[in-house]
């Protein structure tokens, strides 16, 4: 049997990260597997990317949020998010991104995949042919038919809705890890999932863990960012 740990949308929220890291001893598995969005709305991007980069046994994508830190750091101009406040934030995390980190993430691709057992694994960030699609458990049933019929995929592991959810339409397997660190629904603990996969069987499970949402508090107190993200953490809930 092999066991997937499946994290994303950390945001820079190393400490939420860091709590399931302690809770489910990462060197268990025998991958990670991150769906992107290391990066922005907490101010700890680099100890979260130095988090995945000291493990041997990975699997990162890049998320929306890296790739506009990078288009930033390419001297592009940022056309989106257009509120000053969500810009503020992408700003500073590329101001305060320290080299070797900003090669990692360069070196990262849009979407991978691995094949386990003959269970081919796909890993996006949105869906596989839209990295910014946002896929809710909630879409029209239509849409899950759609992208079961056109993948190559038996298994779909997905991040940027924020939304955790297990979902088999046929045959296909969709899972959303949820956010590990800027949960959307209400509940500000940190959501990750774990994925198993024995001779054709797949087997997941979600989780939700509580973590020191202070810490974030306190990073983004220090560096005078807007008060929106403290009260966002501190609730779970997307407030802008
Ligand atoms: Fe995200």
């Amino acid at each position: 049997m092999k066991k997937f740990l499946l994290l994303g949308d950390v945001h820079g929220n190393y400490p939420a990260l860091n709590s399931i890291g302690k809770y489910i001893q990462p060197q268990r598995f025998d991958r990670i597997i991150n769906t992107g969005d290391f990066t922005v709305y907490s101010t700890f991007p680099n100890e979260t990317i130095e988090w995945f980069r000291e493990k041997k046994n990975t699997i990162c994508i890049l998320g929306n949020t890296d790739r506009r830190v990078l288009r930033i750091l390419k001297g592009k101009k940022l056309k989106r998010p257009k509120k000053d406040e969500k810009r503020v934030m992408y700003f500073w995390t590329s101001e305060n991104l320290h080299p070797e980190n900003i090669t990692y993430l360069k070196s990262l691709p849009k979407q991978t995949d691995l094949t386990v057992s003959h269970i081919r694994i796909g890993v996006f960030h949105g869906t596989f042919n839209d990295p910014d699609e946002e896929l809710y458990p909630s879409a029209p049933e239509r849409r899950f038919h759609e992208l079961a019929k056109d993948s190559r995929y038996q298994v779909h592991i997905m991040g940027h809705s924020h939304v955790p959810f297990y979902k088999v339409v046929d045959g296909v397997h969709f899972i959303n890890t949820g956010s590990v660190g800027r949960m959307f629904d209400g509940d500000p603990r940190a959501s990750f999932a774990i994925l198993k996969v024995s001779s054709g069987k797949i087997a997941v499970e979600h989780f939700r863990i509580p973590y020191a949402v202070e810490e974030v508090l306190k990073g983004l107190k220090n560096h005078d960012l807007p008060d929106i993200y403290a009260k966002m953490f501190r609730i779970g809930k997307k407030l802008n």
